[in-house]
């Protein structure tokens, strides 16, 4: 706020809550330049007030300014606000920070040390915050010479310096750790790295296994092959490596651990053996994914059935989450009651009856739950039992225990005897025979007034996929921990300019039970936006918008202002064949009934 002409004896309190009273207006008239000037004002005249700063970010964020945005956002994280105002500022940051990397030296010393803090907490995701983490060490830390190592001798050479005596200490960085043992890596350059780093371990004389350095190195790669479910190819050179078992028990099970056989992954009695030679935190490591293994047993015999699987096709897909549930997300649900992250802000107030159909393993379902509030009833719908037993492992974690989960198949919707005010399927029609019909049905049972969105694959948007599937086919790869690891290697060796590479930029590739359903999958329809015209039409639902980034709708905006463009399909697209990547998770979109 400019202190106008006869305001300069205001004290500084009166200044700041008149800023304050004009950033609420500019916000709910939607101009975030006023309200990111007028809170900016607000700290500038008035005390540190956490709700000031976090109003800045969200300004900042939603008028388009994303790295101001990340910067204030981790300073509200930092500055140790209370609950609702740290879960605000969390989702926010962590919306931004999936999409956009700034450049590491856009942050301050006291914003690094917010980003490591953080992404040690058990209660956030750490998946946003790893990808911030990643990009610090990249350029700011002592491993930043790994990287420069690794541009300009390869990826065997950077992990030599990296478990040498120099190196080891640059390797044990806390922010490297951090990222390593809490996020899943999706960069393809560093996940070169990392294969090396890996194997260079392993190499390593035993004895030298024992060296703090290397073994906080190695269990921090066990948390990262856990969490990508071992998703990297294993070379001939570490299989000699590994033939002879150090003699120590805690090494032989750090070895164990950076390569076990698949089978003994999910072998909750073999892994605990191994345990009891292990040293903390390797061995709290292997008994976390013990203790999950055997709750996910005990959870999934008691999901309740709707009715058991007719559908040939639907069989077949059942047997693919069985084997691999999607996704294996972990950390929180951060969302709360009142944070409109879920367009369900346009219905009438809750409670609603929400029926998530194809829920997986449940982080959809448990953030609309979050959103509805406890009034609501959530009800999760899947094909697969384990998919399923990981959603209420993670409801538990999360405090959310109230969604109800229930195995079936969606063609069988009708027999839950219920409507539902809204009804969401996203990633799920495109996998069954005939996505309509599965449509059909779930629209059937949406309530007068109620909506329904859907997720669709984009045809324009995959064909780094569809040449991943060709090769696939033409190799006869299986869709095995073996084969995956194959399909994975061969994507990541692909030469600059190969249509393949293009598969490098789906997160969903840097984890096996992820890249099983990204490139391996028995059924998969695209779609295109006339093909889904056509659908809604059939079905007499009207459609109500897309479910996009804020800063492509923004780019849309420009270009077709009038309120009802966005509702406009064939705006949509001309839209897309101008910018193919648009779509590149899914047409997400709303619908309602005619
Ligand atoms: C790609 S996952 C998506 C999971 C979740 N919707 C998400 O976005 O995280 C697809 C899920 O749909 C489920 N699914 C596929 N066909 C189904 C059907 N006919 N009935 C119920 N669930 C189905 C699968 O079992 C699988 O868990």
């Amino acid at each position: 706020m400019t202190t106008p002409e006869g305001q300069g004896r205001l004290d500084a309190g009166t200044l700041a809550g008149r800023a304050r009273e004009q950033g609420l207006k500019a916000f709910a008239a939607g101009r975030f330049d006023i309200a990111r000037r007028a809170f900016a004002d607000a700290l500038r005249f008035g005390p540190e007030v956490p709700f000031h700063r976090l109003a800045l970010g969200t300004a900042e964020a939603l008028g388009g300014q994303t790295g101001p945005a990340i910067a204030t956002l981790l300073d509200v994280l930092g500055s140790r606000p209370d609950k609702a105002i740290e879960t605000q500022a969390a989702l926010t940051l962590f919306a931004l920070t999936m999409r956009w990397r700034l450049p590491a030296e856009a942050f301050s010393p006291e914003q690094i040390a917010t980003v490591a803090a953080c992404l040690a907490r058990d209660d956030f995701d750490p998946q946003p915050l790893g990808l911030v983490a990643l990009e610090i060490v990249r350029a700011r830390t002592p491993m930043a010479r790994a990287y420069e190592i690794l541009r300009r001798e390869g990826p065997a050479a950077a992990a030599a310096w990296a478990v040498s005596s120099k190196g080891r200490k640059a390797a044990t960085d806390r922010l490297f750790l951090g990222f390593l043992s809490r996020a899943v890596n999706v960069d393809a350059e560093t996940e070169t790295f990392l294969i090396a780093l890996r194997a260079a371990l392993a190499a390593l004389p035993h004895v030298e296994l024992k060296d703090r350095h290397a073994r906080e190195l190695g269990v921090a790669l066990v948390s990262q092959c856990l969490a990508n479910e071992y998703a990297w190819p294993v070379s001939e050179a570490e299989r000699r490596a590994l033939a002879k078992p150090p003699a120590d028990p805690d090494a032989r099970a750090l070895l164990a651990m950076l390569y076990p056989s698949d089978a003994h992954l999910r072998d909750a009695e073999a892994l605990q053996r191994l345990a009891k030679g292990a040293n903390e935190p390797l061995k709290g490591l292997i008994l976390g994914r013990v203790r999950e293994i055997r709750e996910e047993r005990r959870l999934a015999a008691e999901i309740e059935s709707l009715a058991p699987l007719t559908d040939a096709s639907s069989a077949l897909v059942a047997r693919h989450y069985e084997e691999n549930p999607y996704p294996r997300w972990r950390g929180q649900i951060v969302a709360q009651p009142g944070v409109a992250a879920f367009g369900l802000g346009a219905q009438a107030p809750p409670p609603w009856k929400i029926l998530v159909a194809g829920t997986g393993t449940g982080r959809q379902a448990l953030a609309v739950a979050a959103f509805a509030g406890p009034e609501s009833e959530v009800v999760g719908l899947d094909l697969s039992r384990a998919s399923l037993a990981y959603a209420k492992r993670m409801a538990r974690h999360c405090g959310l225990e109230r969604v109800r989960f229930v195995q079936g198949d969606l063609l069988d919707v009708a027999r839950l005897g219920l409507t539902f005010d809204r009804i969401e399927a996203v990633g799920v029609l495109h996998h069954m025979k005939e996505p309509l019909e599965g449509w059909r049905r779930l629209a059937a049972c949406v309530a007068p007034g109620g909506v329904i969105k859907i997720g669709l694959y984009s045809q324009a948007a995959r064909p780094a996929i569809e040449a991943a599937r060709r090769l696939i086919a033409e190799r006869g790869l299986a869709p095995t921990p073996e084969g995956i690891r194959e399909a994975r290697r061969l994507i990541l060796a692909a030469p600059p300019g190969d249509a393949l590479r293009g598969v490098q930029a789906f997160a969903d590739f840097y984890a096996l039970s992820e890249a099983r359903d990204l490139l391996f999958h028995p059924i998969e329809h695209r779609f295109d936006i006339p093909a889904i015209r056509a659908a809604l039409e059939t079905l007499g639902l009207v459609f109500d918008g897309f479910e996009l980034p804020e800063e492509i709708l923004r780019g849309f905006r420009i270009s077709h202002p009038a309120a009802e463009a966005e509702r406009d399909l064939t705006l949509w697209q001309a839209w897309e064949a101008a910018h193919p990547e648009t779509f590149a998770g899914m047409y997400v979109f709303q619908a309602r009934r005619a």
